[in-house]
């Protein structure tokens, strides 16, 4: 248990890299990011993708770990002690987590349940039509599913920095990266032959996956992928919500950001490449192109069980493997979350990390209940500006990622840029000695590229 007047900090930099790692390595990188690689040509989503991990990414992620570690504050009072005018960016940046944390906690619990499934031996009833409407609609189970999710990122998060979120990463990561290689390579040595009698194989849906495919691609098509990659990268790197400020403010004042930030984007890339491999070959295999075309829930809920049940005796196995990696995925990320807020309180109000922890446990159990029962006695249908429709937890999911994130990382981009100006970060980051690696290009992007595209991608969401 830490104390109130020495602030915790990860023992090490790997500790650190991989607590941020498994906060990036969530379910977007596995059921959002194969998806729209699919989707947007391949080969040249992924080129895309790895050049804006590599400017704007970089840019967004190593301003909030550098404004975490110089405040040594959580996002809460972070922004305040930056700049005094500034306290309302901090208020809205912990405000995200605090919206997000009940309805990931909810998808938490269907996890587990599918996770369940599977270790029993049960999967192929997962597959069934109709299984996962079914399940979310019940009144009891998705909620005690949901309650024992939440019991074990408390648990986590209570233990603190070190024993909790630096010691579970530094056992997950390295268990996730090595389920995710299995089952990837596994997937690449499939092959089936439909009722149809065409046979398909994994490397087939490899080549769709990572060829790029410039066939019909304008230049308005060429701007809207990249615009999905921003969005995706965007929400991937866990940025603008704050958790990359608090997790900064427990980094050592002499470690390297610019190698931990790097080392950061690299795992969350790396994985979420790995997840393409993983899922795209074998969706293919089974259910050829038009199988793709599912993302989100409907992706790991629907189409991956029927992929695993059309795999026959070894499917169950894989399956159990395949929930076990989304189960470390989502616990990872969920403590980040969780960490942003409960690391507010204590710096906010001078609470102790048990009190904290207990506040933001009970007002996400009563927050998580109600998103469950959304499908359930609060069913409402909902038409978003986006064109989609919703129930509580995507209306929740729409605010926090699609209003509130992108305004966080334009005034987060204001601020450093304009107002105190992007020195502050810089000497920040060489504080600890060496040079601020791509420096002009930094300066560049937090002032004009980043605003302004963030700008764009915030009127897409509006559904202008
Ligand atoms: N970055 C995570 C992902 O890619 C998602 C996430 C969202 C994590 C919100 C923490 C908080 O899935």
């Amino acid at each position: 248990m830490e104390n109130k007047t020495k602030r915790n900090s990860f023992k090490g930099s790997i500790g650190f890299v991989l607590a941020a790692a498994g906060s990036a390595v969530g379910l977007g990188n596995i059921w959002r990011f194969p998806y729209l690689a699919a989707k947007d040509g391949g080969g040249t989503f992924l080129a895309v993708y790895i050049v804006l991990a590599l400017t704007f990414g970089f840019t967004l992620l190593i301003t909030e770990v550098a404004i975490g570690r110089k405040t040594k504050q959580s996002p809460l009072t972070a922004y305040g002690m930056l700049h005094p005018k500034w306290k309302w960016l901090g208020v809205i940046a912990c405000l995200i987590p605090a919206i997000i944390m009940p309805y990931y906690c909810a998808i938490g619990g269907w996890v587990i349940k599918y996770f369940f499934e599977y270790v029993t031996g049960n999967g192929t009833v997962s597959a069934k039509d109709g299984y996962f409407t079914s399940f979310i609609a019940g009144d009891v189970e998705p909620i005690v599913l949901m309650l024992v999710f939440i019991l074990a990122v408390t648990f986590v998060v209570y233990r603190g920095v070190n024993k909790g979120i630096e010691a579970f990463s530094k056992v997950l990561m390295p268990i996730l990266v090595i389920l995710v290689v299995v089952i990837a390579v596994f997937s690449l040595t499939i092959s089936h032959t439909d009722a149809d009698g065409v046979t398909r194989t994994g490397l087939e849906g490899l080549k769709i996956y990572l060829i790029p495919d410039f066939k019909g691609m304008t230049l308005g098509g060429f701007f809207s992928v990249l615009l999905d990659a921003m969005g995706q990268l965007f929400f991937s790197i866990s940025v603008a919500m704050g958790i990359m400020v608090a997790y900064g403010s427990y980094v050592h004042d002499d470690a390297s950001l610019n190698k931990s930030v790097n080392q950061i984007e690299i795992f969350d890339t790396a994985v979420a490449v790995l997840a393409g491999v993983m899922i795209i070959p074998a969706v293919y295999t089974f259910s050829g192109r038009d199988g793709m075309a599912a993302s989100g829930p409907g992706l790991m809920f629907v189409s991956l069980p029927k992929v695993f049940t059309a795999m026959g005796g070894i499917g169950n196995f894989v399956g159990c493997l395949f929930f076990a990696m989304v189960l470390f995925a989502a616990i990872t990320s969920a403590i980040s979350i969780m960490e942003a807020i409960v690391s507010s309180f204590m710096d906010k109000f001078s609470l102790s990390r048990a009190k904290s922890v207990i506040i933001v446990a009970t007002v996400t159990v009563i927050a998580g209940v109600i998103v469950c029962l959304g499908y359930n006695s609060l069913y409402f249908e909902l038409t978003l500006p986006t064109g989609s429709t919703a129930q509580i937890l995507d209306l929740m999911d729409y605010i926090s990622n699609n209003l509130l994130m992108p305004a966080v990382a334009i005034g987060t981009c204001i601020l450093v840029g304009w107002v105190v100006k992007p020195k502050t970060v810089i000497d920040e980051v060489e504080k600890s000695g060496g040079k601020m690696g791509r420096k002009k290009l930094y300066q560049v992007m937090i002032k004009f590229a980043a605003p302004i595209l963030l700008s764009i991608l915030f009127l897409k969401s509006l559904g202008l």
